[in-house]
Formats: structure tokens, sequence, C-alpha cells
């Protein structure tokens, strides 16, 4: 008896559950959001079927990744060392590194800026911070700051930041125009923005195509009014990613 009534309430979770998806995936515009972003049924599987502006959004790369984020050959494919002189960080100053993972690209970062400037490493996978941790006591780096985010924001405080950047990471953000509102009031008035994504517009890049962003959606997604952005420049000397990069208004 005891058995029948557990099947039933199986049963009857199953159905909810089927119909609390067949609702999230069958909901045109998300209704918490004014609209911003929909949700679409036929998406790539490598997605999570919701788009901003006509992008589907990517899976987040869970921390079992981390070995991937630290390979050998990454340098090579990526041209980390060329990124990062491409940054033109000075001594001193405040960088957020949004999405820091394990933090190869905050340590690098690290001492660019010197023990005058400080490496802000957000991520919000309490995992990924603790392998950023180990890496920073092997190293002895003490101007990195773990911080732990949300997926609408990086608690930063508004107005600290001279550069954030992201890589590998703004296609993943399920809540994009949120982070990138909160990423713009935690610049200072001049401080800069890095998307540093794989090239869609190259169909050799060997990426998933969700987690590949063209220049222009990037553009197009950073450009929305209220952002207070204007675009700078974008690199493209990188192996497989272009480096697009936004100025906040009033330097
Ligand atoms: C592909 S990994 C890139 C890690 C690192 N930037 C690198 O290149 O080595 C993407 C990272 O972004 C993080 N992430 C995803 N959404 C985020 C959000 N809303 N705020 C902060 N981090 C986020 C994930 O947890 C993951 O660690």
């Amino acid at each position: 008896m005891r058995c029948r009534y557990l099947s039933l309430m199986g049963l009857f979770a199953a159905a909810l559950f089927a119909t609390l998806n067949l609702h999230a995936e069958d909901a045109q515009p998300d209704p918490t959001s004014g609209g911003r972003y929909e949700f679409r049924e036929d998406h790539d599987p490598n997605g999570i079927g919701k788009f901003y502006l006509g992008r589907e959004i990517a899976h987040v790369m869970g921390h079992q990744g981390i070995q991937w984020l630290e390979r050998a050959e990454r340098e090579e494919e990526e041209g980390l060392t060329q990124l990062v002189d491409a940054l033109d960080l000075k001594p001193g100053q405040v960088v957020a590194d949004i999405g820091a993972g394990s933090g190869i690209i905050s340590l690098m970062m690290a001492k660019k800026v010197g023990p005058k400037g400080t490496v802000l490493a957000v991520d919000i996978q309490q995992e990924m911070l603790d392998a950023l941790a180990v890496h920073c006591k092997q190293n002895n780096v003490t101007n990195i700051e773990p911080i732990l985010g949300t997926t609408t924001s990086p608690n930063l405080k508004p107005g600290t930041v001279d550069l954030v950047i992201m890589v590998d990471v703004y296609h993943e953000f399920d809540m994009p125009f949120e982070m990138l509102s909160a990423i713009s009031k935690s610049l200072k008035p001049g401080g800069r923005i890095a998307f540093v994504e794989y090239r869609k517009e190259d169909p050799a890049v060997p990426i998933k195509e969700v987690h590949k962003m063209s220049e222009k959606q990037v553009r197009k997604e950073a450009a929305e009014e209220s952002l207070g952005l204007v675009w700078l420049k974008t690199f493209r000397k990188l192996p497989r990613q272009h480096v697009v990069f936004f100025e906040k208004k009033g330097g």
C-alpha cells in the first residue's frame, strides 16, 4: 500500500515537473524581466533555451572543467600572454576578472598591476574560488581578492574598478543585461570592459556554437543606452578570440 502511495506520489511529482518544464519551454517572453528574454523550445542542446537579443545563452562550465582551463596548450591555442599585454594594465590599477574560474588570467594580471594594484576575482562557483586560493598560496600571490558573485551581480563596489575582463564568460551569463548593468556601475568613469569571446565569425574556431560570440552581437548587447558604455576598439590578433573593449562614459 505504502509502495503504491509512493509510486502515485512519484507519478504526481513527474506530472508536476513535466508541467513546470513544459511551461518554462513554452513561455515566450520572460515575465520577470519585462520581456527582455525569451524561451524557445527549439534550441541548441548546449544552450539553456533562453535567448537575449537573438542569441542563445550557453550552459555554465562546471568546476569539473578546471583541467581544461589549465591545459598546457592553452597559451599556444589562445595567446594568453598576448591577451594580457593587449589589456594595457598599469601598476596600481584595480581589475575585476569576472568568471575568473580557477584564476589563470587573474594570476597573470596580478603581476601586471603589481603589489599596489588588486585583481578582484569573481565567480559564482565556490569550487573555482577554492582552486584559485590554492594557486595564490602556491605562488605567494597576495593581491588577488576572491569574490563570490551571483547570477545578477558580481558584488563589486560602485565606481571602483579600472578594468573589467570576462574571458570566455559573458556568453554563459543567464541574466546578461542585469550583469552588465551591475558591471557598468562598478567601473570608474572612463573605466573599461574587455569581452574576450571565441570568434563566431570563424567556422575554423573549434568551439561549440553557443560558446562563441560574434563581435556584432557583443556590440549589440553592450550598446543598450542605460548601460552608459561606448565601444572603444576590437583587438583581433589572438588565434581564436576577439577582445571587444568598451569604455564607461564620463571619463
Ligand atoms: C569557461 S569558464 C572561464 C574561466 C576563466 N575566465 C578562464 O578563462 O580561465 C566560465 C566561468 O564563468 C563563471 N560564470 C558563469 N556565470 C557567471 C556569473 N554570472 N558571474 C560570475 N561568474 C560566472 C563560471 O562559473 C566559470 O567559472
